[in-house]
């Protein structure tokens, strides 16, 4: 893989990478620049930090936060097993930067395509919000507490598993935040908006009145802990009908979330398969959306007179797309894709 030092490994399914990952050559990076900023109540080291997705359990998350990714979102749970989709989970696909006004339906993923660039990474991501049981995760988030530095901020995310009824799903998202509450994380993020399920449940952000209404039930179940929602990328009149809609009931609001396109191989055959024509793409070629999202976050966020807390994700590959989302407003920075090809780019970001 050329200059790339994954810690995840593309090439094996999801559970080789849960059960030995992640891959780390060398030691942990020292004298990082510390820039603390409160959130919530933790006093966090620097705004930095590692989205829903690529901190598959514990022994990930405490690695990342290692790393110096001080923020470290749990990836999604649900409160029942479910399984992944099958290999490949992830592909690398080849395009320009996204235009957040005109984002593509098609996406290239060529057959034994790999960047050389790091920083240009872009790839399409299709899980399927797997998970373990909760009897499992449950114990595995409680054994990592204790492990992790001091101004680490833990962040557990869920989805509630759609089976038929509005009310069921409504239900399944509090029984699941009530549980990662349980479990000792100090935040929860309800994940409205994943790309790769298709039944409902990854498209929920679009629809501002189910959002609040989730939001609502969580709140009336799930108490004395900061919640968080992650959505996918809404701008213009959607994204103020959403955060009016939401506002009241969170303290942060993230994202975002894999754009989903219809990702081919050169003859146009679906590149995952049959069965997956869409998928999740997610890296460089997300920037421009995430910035655009977060300058109009922040702007609804001043007008609104709201207090609530930006975690933007998207294409964040090196130290200057830090700062450009972090001035554009983002509380706090994440970084997925590149973290997981690059796990040593928060050194470069925390450059003393
Ligand atoms: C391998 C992988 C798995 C992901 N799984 C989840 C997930 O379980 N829940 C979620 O909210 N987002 C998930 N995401 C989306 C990321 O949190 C993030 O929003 C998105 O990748 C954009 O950030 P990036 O450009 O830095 O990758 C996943 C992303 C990747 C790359």
């Amino acid at each position: 893989m050329g200059k790339l030092k994954p810690t995840y490994d593309i090439s094996r399914d999801y559970l080789f990478n849960f059960e030995n990952g992640p891959f780390l050559e060398g030691p942990f990076p020292e004298k990082l620049r510390e820039e603390p900023v409160k959130l919530f109540d933790v006093e966090v080291a620097f705004p930095l930090g590692v989205p829903a997705g690529l901190l598959l359990n514990g022994r990930w998350v405490l690695c990342y936060a290692r790393l110096g990714y001080p923020v470290v979102v749990y990836k999604t749970v649900r409160s029942k097993k479910h399984p992944c989709h099958p290999w490949p989970n992830c592909l690398f696909v080849k395009t320009f930067m996204i235009d957040p006004y005109n984002p593509p339906d098609t996406i290239l993923a060529p057959s034994n395509y790999t960047p050389e660039d790091p920083k240009k990474i872009t790839i399409t991501n299709s899980f399927g919000m797997p998970s373990m049981d909760p009897r499992w995760w449950q114990e595995d988030i409680d054994r990592l507490k204790s492990e992790l530095p001091k101004g680490t901020l833990l962040i557990g995310s869920c989805v509630g598993t759609y089976t038929g009824t509005s009310w069921e799903l409504k239900r399944d998202f509090a029984r699941c935040a009530a549980m990662l509450k349980e479990a000792g994380v100090q935040a929860v993020e309800l994940n409205l908006s994943c790309p790769n399920v298709g039944n409902g449940e990854g498209s929920i952000y679009t629809d501002p009145d189910l959002s609040r209404e989730i939001l609502q039930e969580v709140r009336r179940e799930v108490k004395g802990i900061p919640l968080l929602v992650k959505i996918g990328l809404l701008l213009g009149k959607k994204l103020e009908e959403f955060v009016k809609a939401c506002v009241f009931y969170v303290e942060g609001i993230a994202g975002v979330n894999s754009l989903q396109a219809r990702v081919v191989r050169e003859d146009g055959s679906p590149a995952l398969g049959k069965d997956r024509e869409k998928s999740g793409v997610c890296g460089w070629a997300l920037r421009r959306c995430a910035l655009e999202f977060t300058r109009q976050l922040s702007q609804l966020k001043k007008e609104l007179k709201a207090e609530f807390l930006i975690f933007t994700s998207g294409g964040v590959t090196d130290r200057e797309s830090f700062f450009m989302i972090r001035e554009a407003g983002a509380d706090v920075v994440m970084t997925c894709t590149a973290a997981m090809f690059n796990p040593l780019l928060a050194r470069e970001i925390r450059k003393p």
